[in-house]
């Protein structure tokens, strides 16, 4: 009996969909580790604590709970998104269903795991052939650009005329700006040296380096998780990544934002088509105006923009180079609060 109960718990255990079970005035009984994943909670925090205390948007699921009990019957809300905790939402399908002791369980289906894995695969298989299209159009313009600007130069010598002289330095800057933007588009070399770092050390040269160039009000602030172990990167790339992004955040925050850097780990997430046991999470949020949603799907294609100055290729770069170390750059935002996430698979370790 007792082995029959311990194969039941193992299944559980080991189920990916999230289950809770809790007594009738919401007190934790039970919580699989798909739970505690999903409420980013662990089990120690919750065991008969009322789990509207624990995971604050389980309220949203109350409703659903009464009509479970009062119908005797499991009732399933299908779509609805609850907050898990500060800043992270999550959109799951919850059935409840009453039993017979008097407890009430819940299973919780995330879907943002569908629609992300979905998404990202997307996102993944899209970056690859726009790189590869962008990388081609690029080296086609950049030979023929020396030669204008080369021209240009000689041209400019000739001429003594020196309001002549002005169209020829606009071709100059012109073809200097181009060259620039082609530079960017053709990125970075393939195969750089990859070596262990701390990534906080990253993350703290990137934020001495916007907070010189951003305006005095701005703040940038740091919440790190010391424990997370180091990393076999390219640290040039990963500080390109990381700048990048934290310059956009930057500069939609205006005169006085707030940025916050921070680190986590965490477990069973999904790259692709591995699941990492374990993976650093880096997130860069800032307290700007927000991107429309319907623009979301796009700020990572390469010369997608909405600033005047922007060339829009940061974020395509970002994700690039974050992908050639096995990990993700993803977005969700809201205004007031914008949130990039940058994920990176950490190394098995033997224990
Ligand atoms: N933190 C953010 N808040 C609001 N909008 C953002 C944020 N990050 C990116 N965006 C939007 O995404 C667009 C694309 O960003 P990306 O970094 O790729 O290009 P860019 O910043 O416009 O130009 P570049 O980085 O090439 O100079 C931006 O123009 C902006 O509209
Ligand atoms: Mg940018």
């Amino acid at each position: 009996m007792n082995i029959r109960k311990n194969k039941r718990l193992d299944l559980l255990e080991n189920l990916a969909t999230a289950v809770v079970l809790i007594d009738e005035h919401y007190r934790v009984d039970y919580l699989n580790p798909a739970a505690e994943v999903l409420f980013r909670v662990s089990t120690r925090q919750t065991n008969g604590q009322d789990i509207r205390k624990v995971v604050p948007g389980f309220a949203k699921l109350t409703d659903a709970i009464d009509r479970a009990v009062a119908q005797g019957a499991t009732y399933t809300e299908r779509e609805t998104q609850i907050a898990a905790g500060p800043e992270h939402y999550i959109t799951v399908e919850c059935s409840v269903t009453p039993m017979e002791n008097g407890r009430i369980l819940l299973e919780l289906t995330a879907l943002d795991r569908h629609l992300r894995i979905s998404k990202e695969h997307r996102l993944i298989a899209q970056n690859r052939a726009i790189r590869e299209l962008i990388r081609g159009l690029a080296h086609e313009i950049k030979n023929p650009l020396g030669g204008i600007r080369g021209s240009a130069q000689l041209l400019d010598r000739e001429l003594d005329h020196d309001e002549l002289r002005e169209y020829t330095q606009v071709i100059i800057s012109e073809a200097d700006r181009l060259q620039a933007l082609v530079n960017g588009l053709l990125g970075p070399d393939a195969q750089p040296e990859k070596r262990l770092v701390n990534i906080h050390q990253i993350l703290e040269r990137v934020r001495h380096l916007v907070q010189a160039e951003a305006p005095k009000g701005v703040q940038i602030s740091r919440d790190y998780d010391p424990s997370i172990p180091d990393i076999q990167v390219a640290p040039d790339q990963l500080i390109q990544a990381v700048l990048n992004i934290v310059r956009n955040a930057m500069q939609a925050v205006g005169k006085d934002g707030r940025i916050l850097l921070r680190t986590r780990t965490q477990r069973l997430f999904t790259i692709g088509n591995i699941t990492h046991k374990l993976v650093a999470r880096i997130d860069i949020v800032d307290n700007g105006p927000g991107i429309a949603p319907e623009f979301q799907d796009q700020i990572f294609y390469p010369m997608v923009t909405t600033r005047a100055q922007g060339s829009g290729i940061g974020l395509s770069i970002a994700q690039t180079l974050v992908s050639q170390h096995g990990g993700l750059v993803e977005c969700s935002s809201q205004p007031g609060n914008t949130t990039f996430t940058i994920s990176l698979p950490l190394e098995e370790r033997d224990e």
